[in-house]
Order: C-alpha cells, then structure tokens, then sequence
C-alpha cells in the first residue's frame, strides 16, 4: 500500500514510518519540523537525541530498511499539500501534523489562533485533497481522548444510544475538551464526519490516550531514536516523570493527582496505527476508534515511576505535588470504553511497568541533556493566567 504520514517527523510519526517501512508498504511523509522549532522556543529539545530528517532517512536506508520518500511542507499550506497528494496517489494517509501541545495553546492568544487555525485548516486540506484527486484514500486521523473529557457516565466510541422525550437515536457522544489544542481535535472530528457524510470518505478517527515509551519493536539503535520530550509545554506526564526520577528533581503531579487518562506504550500506539491501515473502514466507512491500554490515575503513574526507578537504581525520587496550572476535575469518574480495536484484532504487546524500566534506561545515557534544560519541566503555563 502507498502510506503518507503527515506528522513523519514527530514522536508517532518516525516510528510508524519504520514499522509501515516493515509491514512492506512503500512511505511518503510530509512535516515542516514545527515541533523542533516550538520546543527550542521553550528551552527544551528533546531528551534522546535525533539527527534530521535527512540523515534519518539515510540511516534507514543504509539499514537495509527501506525508502522513504519525503516532502518538506506545512500541511496548512493548501499548496504544500496538493503536491504532496498529486504526487503520491496514496492509498491511505495518517494525518499527524498538528500542534499537539495542550499548555502552548493556553499561553495566549497568538498561540490559541495559531493551533486553531494551522489545526483546523490542515485537516480540511486533507480533506479537499482525498475528495479531489484520491476519493478512494483511507484517511486516519489522529484524535485524542481528551474530545470527550471527564463525564461522570461511561465514554463510548464515538456514538451513544440515547432516548430524549420518549424518542431514540444514535448520535456522536457530547465533547467537551480541557484545551484549546482539545477543542481543535472535537472540530477536526466534526469536519471528518461531515465530509464523510457528504462525499462519503473512508475515515478512521482515533481518540488515542497518552503515549509513553522510547521503544518500540523497530527502534533497536540510537541512530533510530524518536523524539522525547519532557518540559512542561511538550512533554506529557508518565514521560515527564521518567525525566524528572532521572535527572534527580521531584515527580511533580499537577495537583491531587487523582485525574485519571488513558495511556498506551509507544510500541501499542503504532501497532494499532499499522492494524487500522493493514485494514482499513468500507469505502464510505466513518469509524471512531478509542485507542489506550489502559486508565490510570496520574498518582499511581507517579508512584509506579517511583518503585520501577529505586528497583533500577536502588535510588530515590520524591514526589511533591505543586499546585495545578490546568483548570480540571481532580476526582471524578473515568470509564471510557475501547473494545473496537480489540475486535480488529489488536492485543497489547508492552506492560506498564517493563516499560518504564525502558524509558529510565534509555534517559540516564542522556541525563545530561534533561539536566541542562530542568527549568523547562517545571509549569508556567497556567490556564488562568
Ligand atoms: N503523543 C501523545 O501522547 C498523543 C496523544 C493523543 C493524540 N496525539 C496526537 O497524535 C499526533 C502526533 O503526536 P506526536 O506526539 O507524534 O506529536 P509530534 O509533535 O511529535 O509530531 C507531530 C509532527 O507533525 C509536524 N507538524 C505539525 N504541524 C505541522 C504542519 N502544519 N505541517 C507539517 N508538519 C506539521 C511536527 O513538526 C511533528 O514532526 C498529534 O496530532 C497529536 O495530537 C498524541
């Protein structure tokens, strides 16, 4: 299959590049390396370190790996994407790019409109081109978990059965986002499931939990590595916390720490991105996938980075509580659903605990470079500022 991930450059999209690369698929990707630039305009980079995106496909390649094909763009650019597209023929495109950071959307108005409209834009894009020029393409979105929020019903994927004044239907289950990064994924989805219905586009929409993880199956030498981050504005929590045990500072749960997510392993995340192209919605299909492990509290996560690293090390790292920058329920119920893609076939490959132990090895090679940029870990961005 002819694969273009938009994205290619980031933490989900290089390694899934190398598993498609495996899986036999011949890779197309697209990205403008916005997330390098936004995490140096923070302070940070990311932990592991990563050459370019030339020398990474020439890495690949030297490997025995396979070709990757690569268009430098920004996909809000209805031009950048028309070539990529024109140029392709894709059978199927993962859409990646966008700017994921939940806290860089909430410093202020110019990051707001600038995730809002390089968001929004982009995937409309997407859209415009598959209907043009490629109608039978499978597009995969990447959603998130946090459309829905924390409702004090269970999360269903996608749609619910509702009953109102004695009359029933199947409707999308209400979102309602903590961010305005959040917010541009509900309309993202919206416009998927418009088009869908429209034109009759084939659409995978994934609401994927948080990802941890430095490995997966493909990425056996550093010359691989993905990106890591681990500040307050790109890096996301059990990630951070694997930082912050290393580098020798305090875990730092925002708040009670009694919020519960979903999260998955890096190695899962792309699994179920290979499985949802290897096979792929009805032409006409519009399906909603949630795709996480498992739910846990941000407290458990802290404690479990706390045990794994004194078992490691014999060391201790203390977890201190700071006050929450996030406006956000700190109890509350959590039960979302994710059985769709159990049925297509996905079974979980990497358990929670074997897989910090991963990560804390992998960071303390590189303590050095979480240590010189420390200041950045701690938050700044607060949602009521
Ligand atoms: N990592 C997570 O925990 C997580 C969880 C849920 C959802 N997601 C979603 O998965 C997707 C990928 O996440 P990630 O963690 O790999 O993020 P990432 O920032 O590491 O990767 C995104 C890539 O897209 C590129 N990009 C961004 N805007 C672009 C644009 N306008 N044009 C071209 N390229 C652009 C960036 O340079 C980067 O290489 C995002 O859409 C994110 O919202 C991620």
């Amino acid at each position: 299959m002819k694969v273009m991930i938009m994205g290619i450059d980031g933490y989900i999209g290089w390694p899934l590049a190398l598993r498609l690369l495996r899986e036999g698929h011949e890779v197309t990707g697209i990205d403008n390396f916005y997330t390098r630039r936004r995490v140096r305009e923070v302070h940070s980079e990311s932990a592991l370190p990563i050459s370019s995106m030339e020398k990474r496909i020439a890495e690949v390649g030297k490997r025995g790996l396979g070709d990757i094909k690569f268009f430098r763009g920004d996909v809000s650019n209805s031009e950048k994407m028309h070539e990529a597209i024109k140029s392709t023929e894709p059978d199927a495109v993962v859409h990646l790019a966008e700017q994921r950071s939940a806290p860089y959307s909430m410093m202020g108005l110019r990051q707001a409109k600038e995730t809002m409209v390089k968001n929004i834009v982009s995937t409309i894009n997407l859209i415009y081109e598959v209907k043009d020029q490629v109608p039978d393409c499978h597009i995969l979105k990447l959603g998130t978990m946090g459309e829905y929020g924390t409702p004090n019903i269970d999360i269903p994927e996608g749609f619910f059965d509702i009953e109102y004044r004695g009359r029933k239907d199947r409707l999308p289950f209400p979102k309602n986002a903590g961010s305005w990064y959040h917010w541009t994924k509900v309309h993202d989805t919206n416009n998927l499931m418009f088009a869908n219905r429209v034109w009759e586009l084939s659409v995978t929409d994934v609401m994927q939990g948080v990802v941890y993880g430095t490995r997966t199956e493909d990425i056996i030498y550093p010359a691989l590595f993905t990106r890591f981050d681990t500040d307050e504005v790109w890096g996301t929590a059990l990630n951070r916390f694997c930082a912050q045990a290393v580098a020798g500072i305090p875990i730092t749960p925002y708040g009670k720490g009694n919020q519960a997510r979903g999260f998955l392993s890096l190695e899962d995340s792309v699994s179920c991105l290979a499985l949802g192209i290897r096979k792929p919605p009805e032409r006409g299909e519009y399906r909603v996938y949630n795709q996480f492990d498992e739910y846990y509290t941000v407290n458990y996560l802290a404690e479990t980075v706390q045990q794994v690293y004194h078992q490691e090390t014999g060391k201790n790292a203390e977890i201190k509580h700071i006050e929450n920058p996030r406006v956000e329920l700190e109890d509350h119920y959590y039960h979302p659903e994710n059985q769709k893609l159990k049925d297509l076939g996905y079974r979980r490959k990497r358990e929670l605990r074997q897989e910090v132990s991963i990560i804390l090895k992998d960071l303390e090679k590189y303590r050095d470079r979480i240590l010189k940029h420390r200041e950045s870990i701690i938050p700044k961005t607060l949602w009521k500022a």
